[in-house]
C-alpha cells in the first residue's frame, strides 16, 4: 500500500507513521527526515535545504522529487510507502502520480493554537529521528530516546516564529493538493485529538489496520 500523511507542522504525522509501519511492515519515506540527514552529513543538498527549512519555507520542488525518486528505488519501497511529508504542493502530487500509484491519503486535522502548544514540548531524537512530547508522549527516561538510547533534543525549525510560517506555508501551498487527493477519491480525514491514543484509534478506524 501507497500511504500518503497529510497534516500541518505538528500534526501528528511522524507519530502516527511510526504506529502504521509496524502495521504493514513498509518503509516511512520523510522527505524532513531525508533533509536533516542531509544536512547532518554537509552533503550538496543539505546546504541547498538549510536556508529554506531553518526560515520555515519549503525546499524547491526540483530537489525534492529528485530525493524521493532515489529513495524510491531502493528494494525496500517495492511493497509501498508512508509517506509522510511529501508530497506538499501540487507539482509534488503530480510527480508522485507519475512514480508510484497512491492508495489513500489520511489528512490528520489540528488546528494551529494546538499546533503551537504542541510543538513547544515536541523533543526530537537526532539519531533515528523518533518524535516524543516531554507531558503527552514522554519517553520511559527523560530526555532519552526509547529506540535507540540518543539523547533527545529541540528541532531547530520548532521556535515559535519559524512554526508561525510553517503553518502559513502549510496552508498556502500545501493544504491546496486535499482537493487534488479529494478529486481523485483517495482522501480520509482524522481529526487529531489531545489524546495520542485517540488519534491512534482513529487512524486505525480510517486505514483499516489495527495499530
Ligand atoms: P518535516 O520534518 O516534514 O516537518 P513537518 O511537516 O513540519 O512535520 P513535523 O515533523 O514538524 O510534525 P509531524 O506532523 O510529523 O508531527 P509529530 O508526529 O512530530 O519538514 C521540515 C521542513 O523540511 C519543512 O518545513 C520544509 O522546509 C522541508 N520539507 C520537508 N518535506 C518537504 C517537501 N515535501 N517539500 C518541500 N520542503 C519540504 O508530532 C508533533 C508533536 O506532537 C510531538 O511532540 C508528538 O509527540 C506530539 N503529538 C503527536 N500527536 C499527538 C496527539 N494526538 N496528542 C498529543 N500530542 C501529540
Amino acid at each position: 500500500m501507497n500511504l500518503v500523511l497529510l497534516g500541518a507542522p505538528g500534526a501528528g504525522k511522524g507519530t502516527q507513521a511510526e504506529k502504521i509501519q509496524h502495521a504493514l511492515n513498509i518503509p516511512i519515506l520523510s522527505t524532513g527526515n531525508l533533509l536533516r540527514q542531509a544536512i547532518a552529513a554537509g552533503t550538496e543538498l543539505g546546504r541547498k535545504a538549510q536556508t529554506y527549512m531553518d526560515g520555515g519555507n519549503l525546499v524547491p520542488d526540483e530537489l525534492i522529487i529528485g530525493l524521493v525518486a532515489e529513495r524510491l528505488k531502493s528494494p525496500d519501497c517495492a511493497n509501498g510507502v508512508i509517506f509522510d511529508g511529501f508530497p506538499r504542493t501540487l507539482p509534488q502530487a503530480q510527480a508522485l502520480d507519475r512514480a508510484a500509484k497512491v492508495d489513500v491519503v489520511l489528512s490528520i486535522e489540528v488546528a494551529d493554537e494546538t499546533i503551537m502548544q504542541r510543538m513547544s514540548g515536541r523533543r526530537t531524537c537526532p539519531q533515528c529521528q523518533a518524535s516524543y512530547h516531554v507531558t503527552d508522549n514522554p519517553p520511559q527516561k527523560e530526555g532519552v530516546c526509547d529506540k535507540c538510547g540518543a539523547q533527545l533534543s529541540i528541532r531547530h525549525d520548532d521556535e515559535p516564529d519559524t512554526v508561525r510560517s510553517r503553518l502559513e506555508v502549510y496552508h498556502r501551498q500545501t493544504e491546496p493538493i486535499k482537493e487534488y487527493y479529494g478529486a481523485q477519491g483517495k482522501l480520509k480525514k482524522v481529526q487529531g485529538q489531545p489524546k495520542l491514543a485517540d488519534t491512534v484509534k482513529l487512524v486505525s478506524e480510517a486505514l483499516g489496520v489495527s495499530l
